[in-house]
């Protein structure tokens, strides 16, 4: 059994016609026409494979007319089971001429059983944001990656809901409890069993609770990650970001006391958290201080859960400024912000905004309908005169020629110095490369000076020290 990665000439103009317009078609990584073998040297072919990663999700199987149905039926089912007796394929479209039929993956049963689907329509069913939802019962009880992702993002949900101690530290530990205790017969995934890992060195070592969240929100990461294309995860990009970019920024930015420090998309609070930590590990700053300079704000339930969460127990104080609100059409008050740090969301902006709040973000002559525009415009206006803005983003927010009237009055509201390309394979699960974007809300002057370079995973790690020199170097040149 394997699979071929050449895109597949034989589906009808119809079929995909439907894959592409349900966005499946310009991604590689699903549409191929896959190879089957069986044990008896018997080839089978399926006219089109759907993927996530490497695991199948559909069997397409196309025939010429609709009385074909029931045949093409049999055909796809066949292939569905012959890909993996023990994990097959969990969802069938048949296209018999203009008809076209689903089926799912019945369990449980005697053999492999698929029943139809008569409740959804092709495109409901077969949307990319809705296949995970459609075969993730399935799923959830295979080895498939995404299975294991199903399975941790549900699991992460519910203990984040079930965790009710009092304090923070006991509700921590508790969802840790409820995690471990509800992990199926398959064993941890790599990010809990490194989570619990984080947890029994921070007790031995006595390191305090910093260590705590950041293994809370370490545990996080399942929760971030897409699992289909165009799912929710990667609409409202909910990308973790990794602690070494947080350090990094943090420590270029040297957060100081009174300062009030925002992240408008702040995801499981990391660079919060990062802020945090400086203030109190380096300034000296109390509980209550640190907490009372942090404000953020998250749109997604569960993610602004975590990020409360996990600063409770990094700080051992509430964050009382912590929205849980769509920061594009938050009632802000203007200019309030003395630093800015955030990796904000990337990519087409799902729902309209407002365009009397918006001078380059939406939709429109002129304007440019992706949320990094919307992000950086919005920073521009919250951040005080002088204050630094550090925020992640992608390549095209800096290269794109479309973006470069707005380049030129960003860059004309907030003076850049530093841009640079953070590694490739830290963001795995977005195709742009991303870069860190340093900026002071001052007007660019004649001379000014910018750093711009391409790091390594050194620069960020070993090397961090003598890097955040040269930035701040560049900054008060
Ligand atoms: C790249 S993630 C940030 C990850 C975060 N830095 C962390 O360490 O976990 C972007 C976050 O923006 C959130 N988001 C998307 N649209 C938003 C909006 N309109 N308002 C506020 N948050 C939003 C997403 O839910 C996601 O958590």
């Amino acid at each position: 059994m394997r699979r071929r990665a050449k895109p597949s000439g034989k589906p009808t103009t119809r079929v995909r016609q439907i894959l592409t317009q349900l966005g499946y078609v310009e991604h590689e990584d699903f549409e191929y026409e896959v190879e089957i073998r069986l044990y008896s040297n018997r080839r089978l072919y399926a006219d089109v494979m759907l993927f996530q990663g490497d695991a199948p999700i559909a069997v397409v199987e196309v025939e010429g007319k609709p009385s074909l149905l029931r045949e093409g039926f049999e055909e796809a089912r066949f292939k569905g089971a012959a890909w993996n007796l023990e994990n097959p394929v969990p969802l069938l479209w048949v296209a018999a001429g203009e008809r076209d039929a689903l089926y799912r993956l019945t369990r449980p049963c005697n053999g492999i059983c698929y029943a139809p689907l008569s409740e959804q329509t092709l495109p409901q069913a077969l949307a990319p944001a809705q296949l995970a939802t459609l075969i993730g019962d399935y799923l959830q009880q295979t080895d498939a990656p995404l299975g294991q992702s199903l399975r941790d993002r549900n699991l992460l949900r519910d203990a984040l809901q079930a965790a009710s101690g009092k304090d923070p530290r006991t509700r921590f530990v508790d969802l840790l409890k409820t995690l471990q205790s509800q992990q199926p017969k398959r064993g941890a995934s790599a990010p809990l069993r490194e989570a619990h890992q984080r947890v029994a060195q921070a007790r031995q070592k006595g390191t305090g609770d910093f260590a705590l969240a950041s293994a809370l929100r370490y545990i996080a990461r399942a929760y971030f990650r897409p699992l289909v294309k165009n799912d929710e995860v990667r609409r409202f990009g909910r990308y973790y970001t990794p602690d070494e970019v947080i350090e990094f920024l943090v420590e270029v930015a040297a957060p100081q006391p009174e300062m009030r420090i925002l992240d408008f998309a702040c995801g499981s609070g990391g660079f919060l958290l990062g802020a945090a930590r400086y203030l109190r590990e380096r300034r000296g700053l109390s509980p209550t201080a640190v907490a009372d300079s942090l404000h953020g704000v998250e749109i997604d339930p569960h993610a602004h859960a975590l990020a409360a969460l996990a600063l409770e127990v990094g700080i051992g104080a509430p964050v009382a400024h912590l929205y849980r609100e769509n920061a594009l059409t938050f009632a802000w008050s203007e200019e309030s912000y003395d630093l800015i740090l955030s990796n904000p969301p990337a990519g087409s902006l799902p729902d309209s905004i407002a365009p009397e709040q918006f001078r380059y973000a939406g939709k429109g002559k002129n304007r440019l309908n992706q949320y990094e525009v919307a992000f950086a415009e919005l920073a521009v206006r919250l951040a005080k005169p002088d204050a630094l803005i550090a925020i992640v983003a992608p390549e095209g927010l800096l290269s794109n020629a479309s973006a470069e009237s707005f380049r030129r009055w960003l860059f004309r509201q907030a003076r850049p110095f530093a841009i640079l390309g953070l590694p490739r394979g830290l963001f795995p699960h977005t195709p742009s490369r991303m870069y860190a974007l340093v900026m002071r809300k001052t007007p660019l002057r004649k001379r000014d000076r910018c750093l711009i370079a391409e790091l390594s995973r050194y620069d960020l790690t070993a090397n961090r020290p003598a890097l955040v020199q040269l930035v701040q170097e560049a900054m008060h040149a």
